[in-house]
């Protein structure tokens, strides 16, 4: 029996009653990131769906007491996908090939972006309002995919877009505690740009470590813009990262429900639709984003950089711009 105080606690927990699906969500990631969500106080509602092994990671995850429902979807059943995204509050797609050694992400985009353009077209009627979350490769052309399909369907709010970045963030946070000799949890570095390679930008000079030896910086830079690599080749051709992945897509979600639930100063780096660099023809970037009841509230500049990191920006600037136009291309063929 609850005595009367620990009654009138409970009763005044505040519970966000959010609807979340994950389409992909029988894959690598799509397991440990609906994990994390069933574990999610923000989420009573939990929807799966994927081609294959959503019914079961449902089955199991309802198990868990946690204050949400779980229910898997699956494409043969009468409108699965339809009825899996059904005026839901938030779309997570993990869904896609990963890469194997030697393949860049760019190179997941024969397959994948026809993935998320039919996922997205799903969302666009079933969803209209809801924030999409992307995390499917190559998330810099994806991302102009997927708003590309809801400007067709007349439904696309620039706020309600994200790409998926928080794993650059997180590794660099692990990355730079590593050379510094530091408490990971305690080290925040921005990383701006997009999400492939040299488009991903850590800004060191902003952080506490700036006058790190050149060679040390150099490195860190580099494994930071390249830690995608050295999982895809530990793995061997089992896929990339998905543990790390989940983990950073789960709180990039917290951060978008901690939004949307009117939590204030919520600021998480997000690759979105932004005003940074439209002048140079450049519609998506990632930046620090403050998360509100509507999405995106504000779009964070990047603050001041190093000229080493305006080479940096430089180059990614190229690379990004082609991204974007590639997936436009796509989307509009
Ligand atoms: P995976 O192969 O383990 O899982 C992908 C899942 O998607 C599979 O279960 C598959 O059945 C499902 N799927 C494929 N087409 C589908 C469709 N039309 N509808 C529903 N489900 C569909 O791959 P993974 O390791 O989970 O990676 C998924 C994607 O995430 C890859 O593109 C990968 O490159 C990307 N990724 C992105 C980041 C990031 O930081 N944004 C990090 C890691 C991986
Ligand atoms: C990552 O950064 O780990 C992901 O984008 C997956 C990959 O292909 O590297």
């Amino acid at each position: 029996m609850f005595s009367r105080v620990a009654r009138r606690a409970f009763s005044t927990t505040k519970v966000n009653p959010y609807k979340v699906t994950v389409l992909g969500a029988g894959g690598g990631i799509g397991q440990p990131l609906s994990l994390l969500l069933k574990l999610n106080h923000k989420v009573t509602d939990l929807r799966l769906y994927d081609l294959k092994g959503a019914a079961g990671v449902a089955a199991d995850l309802s198990h868990i007491p946690t204050n949400s429902v779980v229910k898997g979807f699956t494409p043969d059943q009468d409108k699965g996908l339809h009825k899996a995204l059904e005026n839901t509050d938030v779309v997570l797609i993990p869904a896609g090939v990963p890469r194997k050694p030697g393949m860049t992400r760019d190179d997941l985009f024969a397959i994948n972006a026809g993935i998320v353009r039919d996922l997205a077209a799903a969302a666009a009627e079933a969803a209209p309002n809801a924030a999409i979350l992307v995390i499917s490769n190559p998330v810099n052309s994806t991302v102009p995919i997927v708003a590309e399909v809801l400007k067709s369907k007349g439904v696309y709010d620039p706020h309600k877009l994200f790409g998926v970045t928080t794993l650059d963030t997180i590794r660099a946070s692990r990355f730079i505690s590593e050379v510094a000799n530091t408490d990971p949890t305690q080290e925040k570095v921005n990383v701006v740009g997009g999400h492939s390679g040299i488009t991903i930008i850590p800004l060191i000079s902003q952080t506490k470590h700036k006058n790190l030896p050149k060679d040390k910086k150099d490195a860190l830079i580099h494994r930071i813009q390249f830690g995608g690599d050295e999982v895809v080749q530990a793995k061997n051709g089992a896929g990339s990262a998905t543990l790390s992945m989940a983990q950073a897509g789960a709180k990039f979600a917290n951060a978008v429900l901690a939004g949307l639930a009117g939590e204030r100063e919520v600021i998480e780096n997000s690759y979105v639709d932004s005003p940074l660099y439209k002048s140079d023809g450049i519609e998506f970037f990632a930046s620090p984003v403050t998360l509100g009841v509507n999405g995106v509230e504000k779009i964070h500049s990047i603050g001041d950089i190093s000229s080493e990191e305006e080479e940096l920006l430089a180059k990614c600037k190229e690379t990004l711009k082609k991204n974007i136009e590639k997936g436009v291309a796509f989307a509009k063929k």
